[in-house]
């Protein structure tokens, strides 16, 4: 605890502007030393870890039936093997439930999934494609990092599901603002480096800040002291000189590295100013820094597949692969559900209760009993078009000519961003993500064939990285997930869950079926999303099922 109640706690709040919480921190420390000080940070709120331990998700547990006792086994169907199905199963058997899942696909993960060299798929186009990628080489077509404070990273480690850092932000990856006209300025002609923009503009913004604050502007806001420490403050994010004057540094990379010797390597002009402003590249710096993507994320070893697969093997029901789903009945009794198997026999199943994960865009389209509020709601729910593309290069030019080591290049082009690997560094080959594209972009190569999405996107990266994007060049896959006949797009879009009849309808079970997924939580879009609204589903279950089950 006490590192924590350090000089660094209290220099970080600074560095956020929090004056009268730290002058309420240093005051409570004067007056009643560390552990003062670790309570006043509760009360305020500085500790979120502590809160959220403190409402850590309790799972049902065996003994909840032994204590109420109620007849163990009664049955959960769950449709759909991928995270929140398969969360949703594991939890219940954790209390003695007996679970079925059905999935309409032939592997588990929904949408976590990874493409390996052999991986085949038809889209609902008709587009089929075969994966080259070599030995070790994947592509996580959907989610792919991990941040530390989501609920994804608990279901890695319970399961011993080994993770590595994903690299989220690299200084070094590019920057590429195409000019759609001289409006954008000079610095939009080539792909500049992360840091370099960053560094130039956070010396300029220091340097502006510290001259309003040396010609005593701010006086009314900060006293004598909170200014100096500002000021050092600045100084330092800025790399500004004793006189308050940015004239640029090695925070922004050197034209030549130093070395041994007296080659104290050289440093090259920073970009100007207004030359910055006009590039718009500052708006790309807050992304970095946002709660769910700031560094350190992880990913899964080996791919994104190897959580729901770990999942997959801890659940002791049966899985039916291939079980695509053609009609549901829910009753006050229970749930009947009949599906087409493998063989494309029509087959049926039944259980006390059902979690339903299968996204609404489907679920609409599937014969169901369902009120027409429900109904409705289905089919109001919006998607977002996502799609990326994986391309695999024979070497790792990014790695050994521009000395980029993972990480996200970003750009105005339609290709969005280009992911660099962050496994098998200083490999022979890699597989970069050549495009993750959402919206109106994804829609335009959606519509492409694969071949003809893999030349545009070859296009549009070797503008950023030259010859070896296209010299370099091995074989390609790409999935748009509103292609994808079990998903029907990339994640649902909502605009005021607490006001939207649509969501609030979905979060009530159905007599006895409940619907769980991403959709249904506020962090559409990540795992994290369906593994909270699973174990929430499971809770509420579980509660009516110990009250006495209807
Ligand atoms: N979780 C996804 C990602 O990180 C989608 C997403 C993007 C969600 C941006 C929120 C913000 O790419």
């Amino acid at each position: 605890m006490s590192a924590v109640v350090g000089e660094g706690a209290l220099v970080a709040d600074e560095d956020a502007g929090f004056w009268t919480r730290r002058r309420f921190l240093t005051a409570l420390g004067a007056a009643g030393g560390a552990g003062a000080v670790v309570g006043g940070m509760e009360v305020l709120g500085l500790f979120p870890d502590a809160e959220q331990h403190k409402q850590a998700y309790v799972p049902p547990r065996a003994s909840d039936f032994h204590l109420q006792g109620r007849a163990k086994k009664a049955s959960v169907l769950v449709l759909g093997a991928g995270d929140a199905g398969l969360a949703a199963a594991y939890e219940l058997e954790k209390a003695g439930y007996r679970c079925e899942v059905l999935e309409a696909r032939d592997r588990p993960g929904g949408r976590a999934w990874t493409v390996r060299g052999g991986t085949t798929d038809t889209d609902s186009q008709g587009h089929r494609q075969r994966a080259r990628f070599g030995e070790s080489q994947y592509l996580n077509a959907g989610p792919a990092r991990i941040p530390q404070g989501h609920t994804t990273l608990d279901y890695c480690r319970e399961l011993r599901v080994p993770i590595e850092v994903f690299v989220n932000a690299n200084p070094d990856a590019y920057l590429y603002r195409a000019p759609a006209s001289d409006a954008h300025g000079p610095l939009t002609r080539q792909p500049i480096r992360r840091r370099a923009a960053r560094a130039d503009l956070a010396g300029y913004t220091s340097e502006l800040l510290a001259k309003c604050l040396d010609q005593r502007a701010l006086d009314a806001r900060l006293g004598g002291a909170d200014r100096e420490a500002l000021i050092s403050y600045l100084r330092s994010t800025g790399a500004l000189s004793a006189s308050n004057r940015y004239a640029g540094s090695a925070n922004r990379g050197y034209a030549k590295v130093p070395t041994a010797g007296n080659a104290a390597g050289a440093l090259d002009q920073p970009y100007g100013l207004a030359d910055l402003l006009a590039s718009g590249l500052g708006s790309s710096f807050g992304f970095e820094l946002e709660w769910d993507q700031a560094m350190p994320m992880f990913q899964p070893v080996g791919g994104m597949d190897r959580l729901p697969r770990a999942l997959a093997a801890a659940v002791r029901g049966t899985i039916r692969y291939q079980a695509a789903v053609t009609r549901i009945r829910v009753s006050s009794e229970g749930v009947s559900v009949d599906y087409t198997d493998g063989s494309g026999a029509s087959q049926n199943t039944r259980a006390a209760y059902c979690v339903c994960t299968i996204p609404p865009s489907v679920l609409g389209g599937i014969e169901a009993n369902f009120p027409s509020a429900v109904a409705s709601a289905l089919a109001q729910v919006q998607t977002m078009p996502v799609g990326k593309i994986g391309l695999e290069f024979g070497r790792r030019f990014w790695e050994e000519d521009d000395r980029i080591l993972g990480g996200i290049t970003d750009t105005n082009l339609d290709i969005a961003t280009i992911w660099y690997p962050s496994y098998g560094f200083h490999g022979d080959r890699g597989v970069v993500v050549g495009y993750y594209t959402f919206g109106e972009a994804s829609s335009q190569y959606a519509a492409l064939p694969p071949s003809e999405r893999e030349q545009r996107a070859l296009a549009q990266g070797a503008r950023i990285h030259g010859r070896p994007y296209r010299s370099e060049f091995a074989s390609s896959f790409s999935v748009h997930w509103e292609n994808q006949p079990f998903t029907r797009g990339g994640w649902a879009l909502w605009a005021d869950r607490a006001s939207s009849t649509a969501y609030q309808t979905l979060l009530e079970p159905v007599e006895r079926l409940y619907f769980a997924g991403d959709h249904l939580s506020y962090l559409t879009a990540w795992q994290h999303g369906a593994f909270e609204s699973a174990r929430s589903v499971v809770t509420a279950l579980h509660k009516r099922v110990l009250a006495g089950g209807d």
